[in-house]
């Protein structure tokens, strides 16, 4: 039986630091509430595009699983909004590495790509199809953010992280997984203006207006992540007890505490990064599981499970048996270009291109909102 092992990882972090405070300059907002509601503290504003974060994280997981880029079979980039759509953001990666042999996807589950680009992945290494894939799960959201509301402006960050999936006989890497989709919720997180519906109304791409219903997706998130690690477990005969390190989505450290109690794993056997990055949508996994590494707490033969949501609603867990090698076989000198501006710099410039966009589409703003009622 042909198993897909992860051999190499990889992350990318902007270095720009976003605090509670540099957001309560420009909201009605205090660390005090960010902190109390979802464990967040700072988050990273990216000077780059999400390509230019793909191509450092999967640098370097290339070089910690000693992969050449040609020798890549397939790159999937697991992302919600990618910095461009035709051509996809996969074929900029295989340019960028010089990945000339790898087919190159995108996929789109919004918080979830990482994972569902890692049930792909395997998926084709175990039936034979190719041996070696790149999956990145990475997010910019910073440009489309409505820095003007509170309610969603202060939960997200950008970030960017990869792994390395190669063939093996060995018995480890994605062994059991739950996928699924509470699509009768799909209302609740609705990200108006980043698709053609909105831009065929005449909005300017990016202009984004959020239906955001949090306490709706809370507990759908809790109720989802819980039955789909629980399903994840079953399917490998498995129990909580088994698992040595919950590697959950990071979209609040109260969801994350409340599938931890329902699931029966201990605070100490989950790791966190939420309060240091915020919710990185579809790099929060990758960039936790990286952490994970760096800091010894995957040990060799360690059952991981991965539980996730977002947008859709989708869900899903995956079982992660890691294999011997915890440390990187070597390191990439791949580097970001140096960032001249402050994470509140670059979100004012933003917000200020955001206010002249407006400004130039009031009049279609306006016929939208009265159409969609919101
Ligand atoms: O990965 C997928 C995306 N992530 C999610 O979907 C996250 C899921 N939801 C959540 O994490 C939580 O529901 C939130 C963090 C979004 C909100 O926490 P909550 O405990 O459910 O707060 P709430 O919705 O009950 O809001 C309570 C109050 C409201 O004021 P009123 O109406 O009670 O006067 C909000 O207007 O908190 C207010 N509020 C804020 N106050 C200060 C909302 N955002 C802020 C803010 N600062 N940033």
């Amino acid at each position: 039986m042909i198993h897909a092992a992860i051999t190499g990882w990889g992350k990318c972090l902007p270095p720009a630091v976003l605090t509670n405070a540099d957001l309560a300059t420009f909201l009605d907002t205090d660390d005090e509430w960010i902190v109390s509601r979802t464990g967040m503290k700072e988050r990273r504003i990216s000077h780059v595009p999400l390509g230019e974060l793909a191509r450092v994280a999967a640098s370097r997981a290339l070089a910690c699983a000693g992969v050449a880029p040609e020798a890549l079979d397939l790159i999937i980039v697991g992302s919600t909004v990618g910095d461009e759509l035709a051509p996809n953001m996969a074929s900029g990666l295989q340019h960028r590495l010089g990945a000339t042999r790898a087919a190159s996807m995108d996929l789109n589950t919004a918080c979830t790509s990482f994972l569902y680009g890692l049930s792909t992945a395997t998926a084709l290494i175990r039936t034979g199809v190719l041996e070696t894939a790149l999956v990145v799960g990475g997010e910019v959201p910073s440009p489309f953010m409505d820095w003007e509301d509170r309610n969603t402006a202060v939960l997200f960050g950008d970030g960017c992280g990869a792994v390395v999936v190669r063939a093996t006989d060995r018995e480890e890497g994605l062994l059991a997984e739950r996928l699924g989709c509470a699509a009768d919720a799909r209302g609740a997180l609705d990200i108006r203006g980043v698709g053609a519906r909105f831009a065929n109304l005449g909005i300017p791409y990016g202009h984004t207006h959020w239906i955001f219903e949090g306490q709706e997706i809370f507990k759908r998130a809790v109720l989802e992540m819980t039955r789909a690690g629980e399903e994840a477990l079953a399917k490998r005969g498995l129990s909580i007890g088994d698992v040595d390190l919950v590697v959950p989505h990071q979209a609040n450290q109260r969801i994350i505490d409340a599938v931890g109690r329902r699931l029966g794993a201990s605070p100490e056997r989950t790791m966190l990064t939420v309060h240091k990055y915020a919710n990185m949508s579809a790099a929060t996994v990758p960039v936790a599981l990286v952490e994970a590494l760096e800091e010894g707490r995957v040990k060799p033969g360690a059952w991981l499970l991965l539980p996730a949501f977002g947008a859709g609603l989708t869900w899903c867990a995956h079982l992660v048996k890691w294999g011997e090698r915890t440390t990187p076989l070597g390191s990439s000198d791949a580097e970001l270009p140096p960032c001249d501006r402050t994470a509140l710099e670059i979100v004012n410039e933003l917000r200020a291109r955001r206010a002249r966009h407006a400004a130039a589409a009031r009049p279609q703003l306006d016929a939208v909102q009265a159409l969609l009622g919101a």
